[in-house]
Order: structure tokens, then sequence, then C-alpha cells
């Protein structure tokens, strides 16, 4: 980061102002480094979720959400959406540049050979209730691969994180495949080499041993777009998270076991599910005036679900592409006059000639059409969040590679400390005009646990 001057922060308790410098990353706003704050000022700054605060630097994914622009290592969205394929764009945000032929055919040849589970982990599976959701299963199965592989787990070895991701890509589609068909008592179908990763995840999910099942082409081109769409996005909740694990130096399956654990909340990975439950609410065109009056009734705690995102003030880029997603797929499947998707598109249309959709930035994000195009073709809801785990998966990986690479990244949160009635426990001395913090720790309350040594 190139160095942009300085930033003077003045304070009304006397301290004596101290000056922090300002660097301009290539991309996005400056920042103001306030790492020596704490030792010039014994002051932490208090940004509650970072909304305010770069946790790190990264030279992965970049959003511009008031433009509405998403890059990965620099290529728009719209282009590798519409000119690659998901396994190109995992090549691409592992190692920063997209492959040559030889490299995507290697690349593509290394993931093949990693889709299969060890059949002691096949067995894991038994042990879990035929109803358990397969965000549960993938949990507990993924981060059980640190079991598996104790010859290439050391973190500090270039090769052995290369594994480890090629593993996790290669599993994932297989994992989710053995959590749904164990959820429908039907037998795990393994592997095939002669297809490629989303034919593959295609028939390891649909197939059966009865009959011979061809993914269709257009569900598969689709599916792979979606992948692409949701293989990374900056600093979100499970990345953090993926982040934040990996920073104390645990295995890179514990890391993605924990992002896959944060991405299972309904905030993060659920809303398309609640976007189709909404739908079915609202069940038909004529009641959609009615919907959108509770969407902007203060008093009312209903909200447009696939509408507003926390960072994109401006279309999510995704949700045009997931659009014309969403038509083609319910072309080929002759489902043009699907009930849901007409009082989606009508939905959407209403709600942006709406002025309080408009004055407030609130645009259609990802999720407004994906889980119409799941349902389509043959996905359970309960699958919803699992479809996003595996392309979310190399987006982790490149972030968690990327913060072992950094010496910076070294993860210790602090808090503004409040009592434990709530109360804060910092108050002003009335002795000093101009108290340092660090001095008034005396003053802090502490509770005097009254027990006998047992
Ligand atoms: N419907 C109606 N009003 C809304 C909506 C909505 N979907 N979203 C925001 N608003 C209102 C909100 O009530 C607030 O009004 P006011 O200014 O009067 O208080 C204003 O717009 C700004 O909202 P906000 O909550 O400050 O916006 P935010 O940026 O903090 O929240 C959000 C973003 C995604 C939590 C919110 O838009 C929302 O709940 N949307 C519906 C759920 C959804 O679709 N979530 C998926 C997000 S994309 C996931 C991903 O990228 O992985």
């Amino acid at each position: 980061m190139v160095s942009k001057g300085t930033a003077t922060l003045n304070f009304s308790n006397g301290h004596p102002p101290v000056e922090l410098p300002i660097y301009s990353g290539s991309v996005g706003p400056d920042v103001v480094d306030i790492r020596a704050l704490g030792g010039k000022a014994g002051m932490f700054t208090y940004d509650p979720g970072f909304m305010s605060t770069a946790s790190c630097s990264s030279t992965i994914t970049y959003i511009d959400g008031d433009k509405g622009v998403l890059l990965y290592r620099g290529y728009p969205i719209e282009q590798l959406a519409q000119q690659c394929d998901f396994l190109e764009v995992c090549y691409l945000l592992l190692n920063g540049e997209l492959p040559n032929a030889p490299q995507k055919q290697q690349f593509d040849d290394t993931v093949k050979r990693h889709t299969m589970l060890h059949e002691q982990l096949v067995r894991f599976y038994s042990g879990f209730r035929r109803d358990a959701h397969p965000m549960a299963v993938m949990v507990g199965v993924v981060g059980a691969l640190s079991a598996f592989y104790h010859e290439a787990m050391d973190i500090s070895d270039a090769r052995h994180r290369e594994v480890s991701a090629f593993r996790l890509i290669a599993k994932l589609p297989t994992i989710t495949a053995m959590a749904y068909k164990y959820n429908q008592g039907q037998p795990f179908m393994y592997p095939r080499n002669s297809l490629n990763y989303v034919e593959n995840f295609m028939h390891m999910m649909f197939a059966t041993p009865c009959e011979e099942y061809r993914p269709n082409p257009v569900l598969v081109r689709a599916l792979d777009r979606i992948l692409i769409l949701h293989a990374d996005h900056e600093q979100n909740a499970s990345t953090s998270t993926v982040r934040l694990a990996g920073s104390s130096g645990a295995n890179p399956f514990a890391c993605i076991s924990a992002g896959i654990a944060c991405l299972w909340g309904p905030a993060h990975g659920g809303a398309n599910e609640a976007c189709l439950k909404m739908l079915e609410e609202i069940g038909d065109v004529s009641r959609i005036g009615q919907y959108i009056k509770r969407a902007k009734d203060k008093d009312d705690s209903f909200k447009l679900m696939g509408f507003g995102h926390r960072v994109y003030k401006n279309f999510d880029p995704r949700a045009k592409l997931m659009r014309e997603t969403c038509h083609g797929v319910l072309n080929e499947l002759g489902l043009k006059d699907d009930r849901l998707f007409k009082l989606a598109v009508e939905l959407e249309k209403i709600a942006l000639e709406d002025d309080y959709f408009i004055s407030k930035k609130l645009y259609p994000n990802v999720d407004f059409y994906s889980g119409l195009i799941y349902q389509a073709m043959g996905f359970p809801v309960a699958m919803f969040p699992v479809l996003f785990a595996i392309p979310r998966t190399s987006g982790w990986l490149a972030q968690w590679q990327e913060m072992r690479a950094d010496a910076e990244q070294k993860h210790r949160l602090r808090q503004a400390g409040r009592g434990p009635d709530g109360e804060a426990q910092i108050t002003e001395d009335p002795d000093h005009d101009a108290p340092d913090v660090r001095e008034l720790l005396p003053l802090r309350k502490q509770r005097v646990l009254h027990r006998g040594l047992v």
C-alpha cells in the first residue's frame, strides 16, 4: 500500500493529538492505519462488526458497492461467468491468474483424482440421523477430513497447503451428494472421472444405480455459472471466520468447517430459502401490492427477501446474471410459466419502480432468483446453503492462503469493556482531568469469588 500522508486524532479529554498514517490501496477507499493507537493513546477504536474497519489487506476480490462492481483478481464477475468454467475461476482465486490450457488440464485432472472419500469416512454417514440437515453433515464430515491426512497437514509447507486445497475443492461435491443420498435413503453414487466437475456433482446427486443418468448440459452450464458467482465475496462473515480460525494455525479442514458453520446462519447462506418462502407466501401477483406495503411499513418486521445488501447500494452484479440464468433454466425445463417465477419477475419490477426502494437504494441481491433455479433443478431447500458452501470453499481457501502468507495477520480482537451488570467499567477519574485509561484499570469493578479451594 502507498503512503498518503497522515490523519491527526484530537482528543477532548486532553490527551495530546495522535498522528496516524493514511495508506492507499490500488482499489477502494484509503485507510487510516490505527495499529499504533493503543500504544500511543492507550485507547482502542470501537467499531462493532468491523463495519468501518479493514480487517486485512487483500488482492483477491474487490467490491464497489456503490457502482455494483465485483472483481475476482481484477476480472469483472460478468466476464468470468460468461467466459470461464468454475475450476478456472478456482485456479484464478488460488493462483492470482487464469490458467493457460496445460495448466487448466493439469488442475482439472488433479481435482478429479481427489474426488473420492476415504471409505472409513464414508462410514461416518451412518452415524448421522437420516433427517440431519445437510449443513450439519458438512460441518462434521469436512472437519473430520483433518483426521485422514496427517501426511500433508503441515500448514507451513506450501505443497501441503496446495494438496489440502485440492482435496477440499474435489471432495466438497462428493460430501454434499452423499449427505443428500443418505437423507433420501438411496445408495451413494461414487464420482466418475469421465465427467467434469459439475456433471459429476449432478451425477452423484441425481443418478441411481438403476438407470443411466445424463446431466442436462443447459443445467450443467447454469450450475457452473452459479458456482462462479458464489466463489468469493471478500471479507464477509464466513470468510472472516475462516481467516480467524486459520490465524491460530488450525488446519485447513478445521478452518473450512468453521466457515461452513458460519455460512449456515439464515442471515448468510439462508436468504434464498427465505426468499422462496416469501414468494410462496405472497402466492399470487394480485397480492404483491399488499406485501410491498408491508415491506415499507416501519411497524411491520416484514422485509422483501432477496432485496437490499450490506455492501451493494446498487444492483448486485450477481443478481443480473442470476436472473438471466433463471430464465435459461426455466425455459429449458419448460417452466417459464412457473407461478413463482412470474411472481418474482413482477415483484422485482414493482419494487424497482417504487420510491421507497429507489430512495433507500434497495436492489435485488444474489439470493432473489437463486432459490427458484435450485428448486427447478430438483434440489431440496435444505441443500441451498450447501450449494453456496461448495464454491465458497475455493474463496475461503484463497483467503486462508493469503492470510497465512501475510506477516501482518495476527488476530486478537479487542472489546469495549462493560461490567458483569452491563455498566461501563471505565469511569472518569475525578482526580485527573486527562485520564490515561491504562491508569484507570485498578478502578474497574472486580467481583470476588467467595469459595474455598477444592
Ligand atoms: N425490504 C424492505 N426494507 C428494507 C429492506 C428490504 N429487503 N432492506 C433494507 N430495508 C430498509 C431498512 O428497513 C432500512 O430502513 P430505514 O432507513 O427506514 O431504517 C433501510 O432500508 C436500510 O436498511 P439497512 O438494514 O440499514 O440495510 P443494511 O444494508 O444494513 O441491510 C440487509 C442489508 C441485507 C440485511 C437487508 O437489506 C435485508 O434484510 N434484506 C433482506 C434479506 C436478504 O435478502 N438477505 C440477503 C443478502 S445478500 C447475501 C450475500 O451477499 O451473501
